[in-house]
């Protein structure tokens, strides 16, 4: 295991998932909210929000993932899952683990709108807003961290750590 240290205790998070459950089940009272979660960072952060949130809401999920043509590393994301989707109408709010450059974001919010959903929204367990590399706006985040790298609550380093159940910092030994 590589050394990390507590950043975000299970009960902070807690604590702060309920607060943005409470402002979106009133934000979304009367709507037709469906959760997307981004997988696979999002679904520690899905699993808890979609429980305090107090209204009828449907959930799916979507994968994105970037990929290379030849040796050159794409600017490109592929999103999965989108298609088969109806969202014509719906009131869809993109859930995502953490926003570095915004670029998954983006993707998929590119991806939803081709579906004429009745609106698209954001909200992330975890910002890093010095990394945004286009204007993005979120609607809700649950923490704002700087330029380091975190782990935890779905998040992974070489896909471990995703089942620590609080958020860690990756701390350099060198
Ligand atoms: P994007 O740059 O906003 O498109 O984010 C790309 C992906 O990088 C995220 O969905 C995460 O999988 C990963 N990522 C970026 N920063 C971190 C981090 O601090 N911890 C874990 N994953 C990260
Ligand atoms: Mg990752």
């Amino acid at each position: 295991m590589k050394p990390f240290e507590v950043l975000l205790d299970q009960q902070t998070i807690a604590r702060r998932i309920r607060e943005i459950g409470q402002q979106i089940s009133s934000d979304y009272a009367g709507k037709s909210l469906v959760l997307l979660g981004v997988m696979k960072g999002a679904v520690v952060f899905l699993a808890d929000l979609m429980r305090v949130i107090n209204l009828p809401v449907e959930i799916e999920l979507v994968s994105a993932s970037s990929y290379r043509a030849g040796k050159k590393p794409s600017e490109n994301l592929f999103v999965e899952g989108i298609d088969k989707l109806r969202l014509a109408n719906r009131d869809v709010l993109i859930v995502e683990g953490i926003v570095d450059s915004g670029r998954t974001a983006i993707a998929i919010e590119e991806a939803v709108r081709q579906q004429e959903p009745g609106s698209i929204e954001i909200v992330t367990l975890v910002d890093k807003p010095g990394s945004h590399r286009s204007a993005l706006s979120i609607k809700y985040k649950g923490f704002t961290v700087g330029n380091e790298f975190v782990i935890g609550f779905g998040l992974d380093n070489t896909q471990k750590y995703r089942n620590l159940p609080y958020i860690g910092r990756m701390v350099d030994t060198e």
